[in-house]
């Protein structure tokens, strides 16, 4: 494939940060895990939250859940489209899950439907912005506020987007980043819950490390007791050593991911069969981690592409056709329209504007066949 849809993004300032950490004491959960919080809070996160690094963006899903109080038999109304592992947590924690049908220009959760679902029973509402373009947070934060119940957002897609010009990550009680190989950062695994409420903080760092308040038990004051059961959710140095020095050079990355935005969006927009997924809405800065084009002929456009060596494909399948989901199935009506039509291109950080172009071409030339 001379074109592929996804390849990690390591800069070449990664090499000495990781050196120095291999070379020291610390290669698990130490002091680079630190400094990559606070040089993340630094660039994206008010200082009225707290910001939890952990072993991938699963984990703080899971730990986000956790710290909501979701428990066996509470409802959760949550995205279809999404990675799986927005919803497996859930399903770890025997939720109630009720799933939210997509918005047919955005693939985000439908605030229209969201309000039909959320109920009095409801204890949490999840969305996820598909691709890094922010949901209708308004929307989803005034129904949250009429019900008196958390908004977790999973924005493992959306590092860097804002709404209403402020950065994902300061509007909602839990957010979640990943940093998994082929995320906007990456450091190697790993992910960050973002916490509104600080009360939560201290839970929150023993829950990641078995229970146990490790800063007091490395300065000899630990009670030697486990009272929450905890688990292993940490980051380790060798992961942050790597984010550490993918965050320096996050503007720029970013700078060439908006020009490949901007030559498709310009290149494709006169495609009548196809139809961009984004709702250009002023308030929303788009974090531009997949192009996303929706069109009848997706299979045949994939396969054609696939033969120009260029690789496009559907990122995630709508969780309530996996078996372990199928309990939850119900009546979503764009997601079945949507279902077969949706396709992501290649936008990432060796993507080059000609081959942005290049791309662009070939589409032209599939529709005109
Ligand atoms: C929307 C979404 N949520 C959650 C995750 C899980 O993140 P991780 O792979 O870091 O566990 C991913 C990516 O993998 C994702 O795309």
């Amino acid at each position: 494939m001379t074109i592929p849809l996804f390849y990690p993004y390591i800069p070449p300032q990664v090499e000495g940060e990781l050196l120095d950490t291999l070379h020291s004491k610390w290669i698990g959960q130490g002091p680079k895990v630190d400094a990559f919080e606070e040089a993340f809070q630094e660039k994206f996160i008010d200082t009225g939250y707290q910001c939890i690094a952990v072993g991938s963006g699963t984990d703080a899903l899971h730990l986000a859940y956790i710290l909501a109080g979701i428990k066996e038999g509470d409802e959760v109304v949550t995205p279809v489209l999404t990675c799986t592992a927005t919803n497996i947590p859930l399903l770890y924690l025997g939720a109630n899950i009720k799933f939210v049908d997509i918005q047919k220009n955005t693939l985000n959760i439908d605030p229209d439907h969201l309000r039909k679902l959320v109920t009095k029973k409801t204890k949490a509402i999840v969305c996820m912005h598909y691709g890094g373009l922010p949901c209708n947070m308004e929307a989803i934060h005034e129904i949250a506020e009429e019900y008196e119940i958390p908004v977790i957002e999973d924005a493992a897609q959306a590092l860097g987007a804002k709404y209403n010009g402020k950065y994902i990550g300061n509007l909602s009680d839990f957010t979640i980043f990943s940093f998994q190989a082929i995320k906007h950062i990456t450091t190697g695994d790993g992910g960050m819950l973002v916490i509104k409420n600080k009360e939560y903080a201290d839970l929150a760092k023993r829950l990641r490390w078995f229970g146990i308040n490790r800063k007091a038990k490395f300065n000899r004051n630990w009670e030697n007791d486990i009272k929450e059961i905890g688990y292993k959710y940490q980051m380790t140095d060798i992961g942050a050593s790597i984010g550490l020095a993918s965050l320096k050079t996050f503007d720029s990355m970013m700078e060439n991911r908006k020009e490949l935005y901007r030559i498709y969006q310009c290149h494709l927009a006169d495609i009548e069969e196809i139809q961009i997924m984004d709702d250009f809405d002023e308030a929303k800065d788009h974090a531009m981690w997949s192009f996303v084009i929706a069109t009848r002929k997706r299979k045949e456009l994939e396969n054609y592409l696939r033969l120009q060596g260029i690789e496009s494909g559907q990122n995630h399948y709508r969780n309530d056709k996996y078996s372990i989901f199928h309990s939850f199935q119900s009546c979503l009506k764009n997601m079945d329209l949507r279902e077969d039509q949706y396709l992501s291109l290649p936008i990432h950080p060796r993507v080059t504007a000609e081959d942005a172009i290049f791309i662009c071409d070939k589409i032209h030339d599939f529709f005109k066949q």
